[in-house]
This record gives structure tokens, C-alpha cells and sequence, in this order.
């Protein structure tokens, strides 16, 4: 799931390519590319690594072509060294490409049989030779590119510069987004509109299968079958992409500390603050004709869902199926005609959730996204949308995303227990208090900060952590344990805190921190037990829990991180905050980069 950008400019571009391919940088980091053409001919600078090794490269041999790809790399097909960075090049063209090309084997082998040599170890080059090959025959470019399309299996975006064609750019899309901006005498091609945000707010997003011929006065786009076709051009507001970390080190904590505020504008957007009630959400389908619904996602969001189904269940005694996306494509579960599927996405262009949509609604179901990037292709071919109001999210690691997924979805059971019938008035309206009290509760568990960042130096030292919690805790102690290894490499499991005795209980010793994610609640005194059994053995607890938690534990501790006391219904949002802060300031003290962790990218657009 690399970034790619293309720009027909007026003056040199390698500056906007990178300052494009910077915000393009969520979506993969493991090297960067330019190609330009200088007095008509190719050139490329590539580095491995991050953006800056790139640029670097650029100040010491300088583009100053008028035209010109770019690309940052997420890793699929060969290792992530500078032969493998893009963009990849013939003497004819060079091509930046995002997806997985699944057919490239066959395709590398019937061109080495034809005699052509390949340099790198990327499906990507297998494109560029393709064209190529068409184009030593008697093709245009644009013919060229035309008859390689359909040969292509799997999911990608691409942008073409051709050597010689100081006017001609050629974008494709299947499966990955792509963007078109139209500028004053000048064009753009970008993964997403954010990339374009600094040189247009005028986007075309082009539609799967499309493919388009772009110079500077213009573009003509095709369909899959070389049909021309016009697609509406908007106005995408370039405010709604700023984003800088303000006071904070790191994206991820200033998103941490942006959760009052961004559940502050989901809850106005979902609850009638007037009458205490959840407002009618624009439902695709009656959740009262509802039998069951099913829930696809992945990572974090999957996590989101897993609460969410403790909350239908519980609320609208609705029952949930929720699987990884990735599960879910392929399980061919058969799905009731006019059924619902919930899909949870940040990006909106998670290519496993993408691809679970479209098989519900292949199935005839109505797909319901809760999805924070309004503009994505997860948002554009739902049946409707439940939007998330997170803003821009840039940290890799989800955080305020999250929180605003937990917030819709809470709304949502709430909605779907008062059309089933099964949520009286007054149980929605304690629900609805509690859920207008949530910014505040948050603001003042981020106040816990200081004892967390303590407790984080103890943590760094562990090899391994365990998570546990029960109920809609159980989700949220596997969120802790994915939050804590996917920024600081310590190995972390999240565990039912019923299923400790099944297994995972062999683990523990003293030096394996247990981290019990356990509010005073009608399963505390389970949780409890549970406890007392890690410490029996030696195991070291760090618990989160409130005031009457923290008396009724009765156990030594290594830490009890103290959270107000909440409706039971909004505690994983509040107890997020404390499992996000120890995640975060356990790897800044173990010096990891918190906002780009290594081998991860922001948008997985591959699957
Ligand atoms: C973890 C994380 C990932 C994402 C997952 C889905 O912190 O961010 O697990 O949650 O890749 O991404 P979206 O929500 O964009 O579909």
C-alpha cells in the first residue's frame, strides 16, 4: 500500500513530488523515489528508507524536470532496498505502483522466455517491461498501456511517465484509489486528495477499472473497456487535510489528547443533546426487521467492532457475527438478502474491508460503513455511511479513530435497541448521560498521564506483556496488547480473563507484567478471581481500574492506574486512554518511532 503522485507542471516538480509524497507517507515508509524528465530524458533519484534519505539525495543531484512520478514504498515484493524503489524504469518509461500485481510470475516468465532482462525483485517491474514490450512493437503509449490493463491481475494504482512525452502522464486504477487534480494549466495524479491538498482542491477520483490519459490542458478518462467516460470533478476543502502535531512530540499523542474533542463532535453529530436520546441515524435497513448482523474489520477497527458486539447483543439483543476481513472474504458466509454488514475503517480503503463489502452486497445485504475518511472508496460504495468525525489521523497507530469508532457504534446499539424494542426510555436516556459525560471523563483520564509514563519504564523492560479483561473489557485488552507491539516490539497477547487458566496461565512468572483491565462492574469480582491466581504464581499486576475496584481487588500490585468511576456502558472508552498512553510512552522511552513503527503502514491497501 505505497503512495504514489504524478504532477504536469509549469516549473521543476521534484520539490512538490516530495512535498506530496509527505503526506503520502502513512501509507508506507520503506524507501522513496522521484523520476523526472530532464531535457526529455528519464532520470530517476531513489533512496531506501524514509522520505528525508530521499530528499537528501535530491539536494545533492537535483531534478529540474517540468514533469514528473513519485512514490514511497510499502513493501510487498522484494526487499525494501533502493534496486526495489520506485519508480521502476525502462529506456522507453518509468512507472510508480501501488497494489500487488498477483499474475506477475507468469507474466516475468513469458517476457524472460521473449529475451527481457529484469533488474529488481518487484511485480511492479513486470508493468513497466509490459508496456515497454507493446510499446517496441508499433503502440503509443497510451495504446500501449491500454493492452497491458487487462493482462494484470490483482489490485493496484499506477502512474506512467514516458520518456520524450513532456506532456503526457497515464494513471489506472483497480482495486487501490487514485486521485486526479486539476490545476491552472497544471495536473496532478495522487493516491488520495490529501496528497493534491498543497497545489489543488479540485479532485476527480477516478472509479474502479478506470484508466486516464492526463496533459496539461486536461484529461480524458476510459473504463475498464476503453470507453470514454466523464467523472464528476469536486471540491475537496484543502483545511480538512492540516495536519501538524502542535505542541506534542509525536502525531499519536496529540491524537490521543484530541479524544475529548473528536468524541465531543462525533456524540453531537449522533446524540439530540436536547432530549437525551441518540438521533435517528439514516439507516439503510429497520433494525427492528433485523434477525442478525454481521461486522467486518481489521486490526484496530476489528477490535472497535468486537465491542460494538457485546453492545448490540447486550442492547438490542440483536446477535453479531464479526470476523477479520480478511476471514470474511473468503468464509463465503451465506448472507440473508436485505441483511446488514457493518464494515469499521479508518482509511476507508483497507483493501480486506473493501473487498468484505463488496461481497455482502454481491450477497444483496446493505453495507452500513462506520468510516472516518468521507471520501474514501469504502465510504463511496457503502449503501450508507455512519461517519466517525475522528479527522485526519496520522499517527500509524489508531488511536482517536478508534475512540470515535466506539462512540458510533455505541450510538448505534442504542438506536437499534429503541427500534427492537428491547432499551427502555430511561435505560437509553442513562446510556445518553453517560456517553455526554464522556469528553470530560476522558480529559480527566489523561490526567493519569504522569503516573503512566512512570509505569512505562517498568514495562519497556519486559520481553512479554498479557493483557486480560472481561466483557467489553476483552476487546480492549487486546487492543492494549496490538497498540503496545506494533510501536514497541515488545511481544503483548490480550487475553479473555476467563481463558488465563486454559493456557496462557503456563506463561506467567515474575517477570511478565499482567495488565488486568478491570472496572468495578458486575463481572469484577470474576476478574478478581482471575487476578488473585497471576499473583498466587508470582505474576506482577498493573491494574486499571476505579476507586471502589482499587479496595475491592484486595491484591499487591506493581501499579493501580485509577479511573473515575463510569456507566458501565462508556468504560472501554474511557479505559482506552490509559492502555493508549502506556503503549505510547513505553516505546518513546525504548526510542521507537512512535508515529512510523517499522514494517507498518497507515492505509493497507493490500491484502
Ligand atoms: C493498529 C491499526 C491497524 C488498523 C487496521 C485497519 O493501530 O491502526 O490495525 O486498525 O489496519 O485500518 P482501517 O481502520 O484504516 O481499515
Amino acid at each position: 500500500m505505497c503512495g504514489i503522485v504524478g504532477i504536469l507542471g509549469k516549473s521543476a516538480v521534484a520539490g512538490q513530488v516530495v512535498d506530496s509524497l509527505k503526506r503520502l507517507e502513512y501509507r508506507g515508509y520503506d524507501s522513496a523515489g522521484v523520476a523526472t524528465l530532464e531535457h526529455g530524458r528519464l532520470t530517476r533519484r531513489r533512496a531506501e528508507g524514509k522520505l528525508v534519505n530521499l530528499e537528501l539525495r535530491l539536494s545533492q543531484e537535483p531534478l529540474s524536470g517540468t514533469i514528473g512520478i513519485g512514490h514511497t514504498r510499502w513493501a510487498t515484493h522484494g526487499r525494501p532496498n533502493e534496486i526495489n524503489a520506485h519508480p521502476h524504469a525502462t529506456d522507453r518509461l518509468a512507472v510508480v505502483h501501488n497494489g500487488i500485481i498477483e499474475n506477475f510470475r507468469e507474466l516475468k516468465a513469458e517476457l524472460e522466455a521473449k529475451g527481457v532482462r529484469f533488474e529488481t525483485e518487484t511485480d511492479t517491474e513486470v508493468v513497466a517491461q509490459l508496456v515497454t514490450h507493446e510499446m517496441r512493437g508499433d503502440k503509443g503509449p497510451a495504446e500501449a498501456v491500454a493492452a497491458v490493463l487487462p493482462r494484470l491481475r490483482g489490485a493496484f494504482a499506477l502512474a506512467f511517465l514516458f520518456d520524450g512525452e513532456e506532456n503526457l502522464l497515464i494513471g489506472a486504477r483497480r482495486g487501490s484509489p487514485l486521485a486526479i487534480g486539476h490545476g491552472d494549466g497544471e495536473m496532478y495524479l495522487g493516491s488520495d486528495a490529501l496528497a493534491l491538498a498543497p497545489f489543488t482542491d479540485q479532485i476527480t477520483y477516478m472509479e474502479e477499472g478506470d484508466w486516464a490519459v492526463l496533459s496539461r490542458s486536461g484529461v480524458e478518462i476510459r473504463t475498464a473497456e476503453g470507453a470514454p467516460v466523464k467523472r464528476q470533478r469536486q471540491q475537496i476543502p484543502t483545511g480538512a487535510y492540516a495536519a501538524d502535531k502542535g505542541n506534542h512530540r509525536h502525531f499519536m499523542a496529540k491524537e490521543i489528547y484530541e479524544q475529548p474533542e473528536v468524541v465531543a463532535r462525533t456524540l453531537a453529530h449522533y446524540i439530540d443533546m436536547a432530549r437525551g436520546r441518540v438521533c435517528p441515524v439514516d439507516m439503510p435497513v429497520d433494525f427492528a426487521r433485523l434477525d442478525r448482523i454481521s461486522i467486518a474489520a481489521c486490526g484496530t477497527a476489528y477490535l472497535a467492532g468486537m465491542v460494538g458486539k457485546y453492545w448490540f447483543e447486550r442492547f438490542a439483543r440483536l446477535p453479531v457475527e464479526i470476523d477479520v476481513a480478511s476471514e470474511f472474504r473468503y468464509r463465503e458466509a451465506p448472507l440473508e438478502k436485505g441483511g446488514l454488514t457493518l464494515v469499521i475503517s479508518q482509511s476507508g480503503e483497507t483493501a480486506d474491508t473493501l473487498a468484505s463489502l463488496r461481497y455482502a452486497k454481491q450477497c444483496g445485504q446493505n453495507v452500513l460503513a462506520v468510516v472516518n475518511v468521507p471520501t474514501s472508496t469504502i465510504a463511496r460504495e457503502s449503501t450508507a455511511v455512519a461517519p466517525t468525525l475522528a479527522g485526519i489521523e496520522v499517527g500509524v497507530a489508531s488511536t482517536k479513530a478508534f475512540l470515535c469508532q466506539l462512540t458510533v457504534l455505541l450510538c448505534l446499539a442504542v438506536a437499534a435497541g429503541r427500534a427492537r424494542g428491547t432499551l427502555s426510555a430511561e435505560d437509553e436516556r442513562g446510556i445518553v448521560d453517560a456517553l455526554i459525560g464522556v469528553p470530560g471523563l476522558l480529559a480527566e483520564a489523561l490526567k493519569g498521564e504522569r503516573q503512566i509514563e512512570v509505569l512505562a519504564r517498568e514495562i519497556a523492560k519486559a520481553t512479554d506483556v498479557l493483557y486480560l479483561g472481561r466483557g467489553t473489557s476483552y476487546p480492549l485488552a487486546m487492543e492494549g496488547a496490538l497498540k503496545l507491539k506494533e510501536i514497541s516490539y515488545i511481544h503483548a497477547e490480550g487475553y479473555a480473563a476467563g481463558e488465563l487458566k486454559h493456557g496462557p496461565i503456563a506463561l506467567i512468572d515474575e517477570r511478565m507484567p499482567v495488565i488486568v483491565i478491570a472496572p468495578y462492574d458486575a463481572v469484577f469480582e470474576k476478574t478478581a478471581s482471575n487476578m488473585q491466581e497471576v499473583a498466587a504464581r508470582g505474576g506482577r499486576i498493573v491494574l486499571l481500574t476505579d476507586e471502589r475496584g482499587a479496595a475491592e481487588a484486595g491484591l499487591e500490585t506493581l501499579a493501580t492506574v485509577k479511573l473515575p468511576e463510569v456507566h458501565p456502558a462508556v468504560a472501554p472508552l474511557i479505559y482506552t486512554v490509559p492502555v493508549q498512553l502506556l503503549a505510547y510512552h513505553t516505546a518513546v522511552f525504548m526510542g521507537k518511532d512512535v508515529d512510523q513503527p517499522r514494517n507498518l503502514a497507515k492505509s493497507v491497501t493490500v491484502e
